[in-house]
């Protein structure tokens, strides 16, 4: 991979920026190419294949695609594709990136990824309670071996029924049950598949038994599938009048803050949201899917949590973001986008686990960008700043 180290590329034209990115090999020549006096980046789409994506299709909605540089995660240099209307996400994220690179970057442990299915059933006449762990077992075996047959190229990929579970559903008025199946989703999101395997479920289950009502996913978050981290050594946080102990201290306090207020706690996260939703608009992931789930996944101990945290350490500032993030690399309206391969190589995109560590990468460094400037300058004289362009100031 070339480097991620683009010094200046904000002073840069848009055009100027394209030839750079050829220039050092990030994108090949023809995307830099010209046409009707418009760099190659701007005509991928037209009007007619978008009508083939969506319903209704009148126009197209064009928002600003930007690179956030300097990335350095588990070792690689990456460019972050971010789609956003907002400046300061971009040059906040860009510059936590690169106070990173001093001390490694980022660095992104994963776990087994999982999705989830839910099938709604009513219990039978004479309910006398859920099915035990043996049936379970059993309708989860069949239900494997029917999945395999009906999706072969998932099960081929390694895809397979992790788990099913019955929850009781009191609070329903009458006999209500949730069958939950877990899941690996292979390299896609899921949720298409999730819908599909909760109605194979409806297909086993004997018509004496329980009654499906409906199959549908379920966006909540079952575990975590990444853990990101970040340690910064106390010199690489100095700014002008703050020694960087003081920095870190007040980034501390900020995400104690965080974790004791949830008034506060909510645009903490909003802030992380900031990185990681500008990548999956640029990559055309499901941006609401992922906004829901990591919701759910900050009320998991019943209160409104951080979803980045951050504690200082002998001399080191260390940040942490251990979440799951539904995506897919393969599937989904990603797979019809013409710049979609092209993102991916610049994100080292090979796998959606690889999504997954860039999107955790880009929250956690968007935290560090915020507090940063919280801690610092305060925020509102970088953003304004950048948005006085718009009036041409
Ligand atoms: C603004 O879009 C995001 C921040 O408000 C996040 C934060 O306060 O942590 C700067």
């Amino acid at each position: 991979m070339p480097s991620s180290r683009l010094e200046g590329l904000h002073k840069l034209t848009p055009r100027e920026r394209l030839r750079l990115l050829v220039n050092m090999g990030w994108i090949p020549a023809q995307w830099a190419g010209e046409a009707g006096g418009e760099a190659g980046l701007l005509h991928h789409v037209s009007l007619q294949h978008l009508d083939l994506i969506s319903e209704n299709v009148v126009g197209v909605h064009s928002a600003p695609l930007s690179i956030v540089p300097n990335l350095v995660l588990n070792g690689r240099e990456l460019l972050i594709p971010f789609c956003t209307e907002e400046p300061s996400v971009v040059a906040a994220c860009s510059k936590a990136a690169l106070l990173t690179r001093g001390s490694g970057g980022v660095t992104v442990t994963a776990y087994p990824r999982r999705a989830l299915a839910q099938l709604l059933v009513r219990a039978p006449e004479g309910f006398v309670g859920l099915p035990g762990p043996s049936d379970l077992e059993q309708l989860r075996v069949s239900l494997a071996t029917v999945a395999a047959k009906e999706h072969p190229r998932w099960d081929a990929a390694g895809g397979r029924v992790v788990a099913l579970s019955a929850r009781e559903l009191n609070n329903m008025g009458s006999p209500f049950a949730s069958l939950d199946i877990l899941f690996d989703p292979g390299d896609a999101m899921g949720a298409n598949l999730a819908a599909q395997l909760a109605d194979l479920l409806a297909g086993l289950l004997n018509a004496s038994s329980w009654t499906p009502i409906c199959p549908i996913v379920s966006n909540h978050p079952t575990s975590r599938s990444f853990c990101a981290s970040v340690r910064i050594a106390e010199a690489h946080l100095e700014s002008p009048g703050v020694p960087g102990n003081a920095v870190a201290n007040r980034i501390v306090d900020l995400s104690r803050w965080a974790s004791c207020d949830p008034v506060r706690c909510t645009t903490h996260n909003k802030g992380v949201l900031n990185g990681v939703e500008a990548l999956m608009r640029a990559l055309n992931q499901d941006t609401r899917a992922v906004a829901a789930s990591l919701f759910s996944w900050t009320l998991r101990n019943g209160h409104q949590q951080p979803l980045v945290e951050w504690h200082w350490e002998e001399g080191t500032l260390i940040g942490s973001f251990a979440a799951s993030i539904p995506c897919g690399s393969v599937g989904g309206t990603g797979a019809f986008m013409p710049l979609t391969p092209l993102l991916h190589t610049m994100g080292g995109i090979r796998s959606a686990g690889d999504m997954e560590a860039l999107a955790a990468a880009a929250g956690l460094l968007q935290n560090l960008g915020a507090l940063l400037a919280l801690a610092t300058d305060g925020i509102l004289a970088g953003h304004m700043k950048l948005h006085a362009r718009k009036h041409g100031a």
